[in-house]
């Protein structure tokens, strides 16, 4: 496919996605090469748009240009054409259909289509109309390729998500399907297969005779920044929880695959998917945060505060979550997966906790062992062991066995998770991207408690603005998670 020609259709056009990671990461991988030769990107939507002055006035913000790159934005700006139209009004799929005929057409080559890229960067209640009006009138002939690419969300429970893809599938087969995670596109997500199944170390005691717990965390330190709109309607465990950090958590928890393919992978996934239970509302820990009188400007407005929410907005911005895995690997293994905005620390990562060492002798210094991956910022890979300092003394500490990327990996470029995605969609891997029936799975454990929150209108626990954690949520992963902090 490397050299094949390509149309890159972006629905939503003049959206907030396409601004902040579309357009720019199509114009980092033109400058680097990376997009086929012969590529034209059209942008659709509702908004009237003079798409080359909003690239050369809008877009040109995002993407970081040096005087050098100011030739090369120029020519990828050439690039780019737009169509106005409704995401019904099938004349104006046909114009799309015929724009991209029209702009393939090389006599010198004798090529008459191309490979088809259709991203629908729109909200998902569009997506049903989306895929049939492109289903009908613009794919691509064979043996040019169509993808279609959906981003998240796939609906709000098991029932929805499953509409949605019964929806796309009467037009798109599912290896046309392109279902973003963008957390799959990331360099320590997609290096964990490597440290799991390349290690013997690890291999051997990465189960429930060697782990106590495993840990995911992730913190961000803003708020929901304007976005109420669309987070008041999901709330944090549909926002990141149910997609991002459970995918993270397959890729800890799966079996070894039969190989590196995309279905061995997807394959592995959904079997220790299929092994989760569907989660329990004792297991679950909620908060919405509230403003702190003594912060930044920022912090000093609630999430209640943000245009677009009621006042009496029960949604969490919150959520800690117990899960359990029921195989052979992990029965008893919990599984703690947290995430909240508006905390004190931007931060994602996954900590696993081995056991106690057995008959200690150590009995003042011994702590557990720690595997910590740090998902970003600053990529690393430390494991916390217990040494003897040097000196006279015996004194055993605590210290890292540390692999941080800005170290060890110094110069080498590690790629934006968009820039890998697109160049995945582009060249037709699956290996990144959500399989139907894992996202089935993933509906499958999250839907009742889910359910189970709204009915019972259940009240998230308020924390300021900045904290660093809720004193319940804690205690929640100190006794049912069995995660202790006493390194800290
Ligand atoms: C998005 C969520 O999918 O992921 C956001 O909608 C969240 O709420 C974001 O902030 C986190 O991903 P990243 O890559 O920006 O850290």
């Amino acid at each position: 496919n490397f050299k094949k020609p390509t149309a890159v259709v972006i629905f939503g056009a003049s959206g907030d996605l396409a601004k902040k990671e579309i357009y720019p990461n199509l114009f980092w991988l033109y400058k680097d090469s990376l997009l086929p030769e012969n590529t034209i990107i059209i942008g659709y939507g509702r908004t009237n748009l003079d798409i080359k002055k909003y690239l050369k006035e809008t877009i040109i913000q995002k993407v970081n240009l040096d005087n050098d790159d100011l030739k090369i934005y120029d020519e990828f700006i050439e690039k780019n054409h737009y169509i106005t139209g409704n995401y019904n009004e099938e004349p104006k799929f046909k114009e799309l259909d015929s724009k991209i005929n029209e702009l393939m057409v090389d006599p010198n080559q004798n090529i008459q289509d191309c490979n088809r890229v259709f991203y629908l960067a729109v909200p998902p209640k569009v997506y049903p109309n989306i895929s049939e009006m492109v289903g009908k009138n613009c794919r691509a002939k064979e043996p040019f390729l169509t993808h279609l690419v959906a981003e998240k969300p796939f609906g709000k429970d098991l029932e929805t998500s499953n509409e949605l893809s019964k929806s796309i599938s009467r037009y798109f087969k599912e290896e046309e399907i392109f279902r973003i995670d963008h957390y799959l596109g990331k360099e320590m997500v997609q290096s964990l297969i490597a440290l799991r199944f390349a290690n013997q170390i690890f291999r051997r005691v990465w189960n429930r005779d060697s782990i106590e717990s495993v840990f995911i965390n992730f913190k961000e330190n803003f708020g929901t920044k304007g976005r109420a709109g669309y987070f008041d309607e999901y709330g944090i465990i549909r926002d990141v929880i149910q997609n991002h950090l459970l995918q993270v958590l397959t890729l800890i928890a799966m079996e070894q695959p039969l190989s590196e393919s995309a279905d061995d992978i997807r394959d592995e996934k959904v079997k220790v998917l299929k092994s989760i239970k569907a989660i329990k509302l004792d297991d679950v820990v909620l908060g919405q945060y509230a403003k702190n009188e003594n912060g930044t400007p920022e912090q000093q407005k609630g999430y209640i505060d943000d245009e677009g929410v009621d006042k009496d907005s029960l949604t969490a911005t919150y959520a800690i979550i117990i899960l359990h895995i029921n195989n052979e690997r992990w029965d008893g293994v919990p599984f703690i997966i947290s995430a909240g905005k508006a905390l004190d620390e931007t931060i994602s990562e996954v900590r696993i906790q081995f056991n106690q060492v057995p008959a200690n002798i150590f009995k003042n210094y011994c702590r557990r062992n720690e595997l910590v991956i740090r998902i970003q910022p600053n990529e690393a890979v430390y494991l916390t062991m217990l040494t003897k300092r040097p000196g006279m003394d015996f004194v055993v500490e605590e210290t890292d066995l540390d692999l941080t990327y800005a170290e060890k990996y110094k110069g080498l470029y590690v790629p934006k998770a968009y820039e890998r995605l697109f160049m995945n969609i582009i060249y037709g891997s699956q290996i990144s991207f959500v399989r139907s029936d894992e996202l089935t799975e993933a509906w499958r454990i999250f839907t009742p408690v889910l359910h189970e929150i709204e009915e019972k209108k259940i009240k998230p626990i308020y924390y300021q603005f900045g904290s660093n954690s809720i004193p319940e949520a804690e205690n929640l992963i100190m006794t049912k998670g069995k995660y202790s902090f006493e390194r800290f």
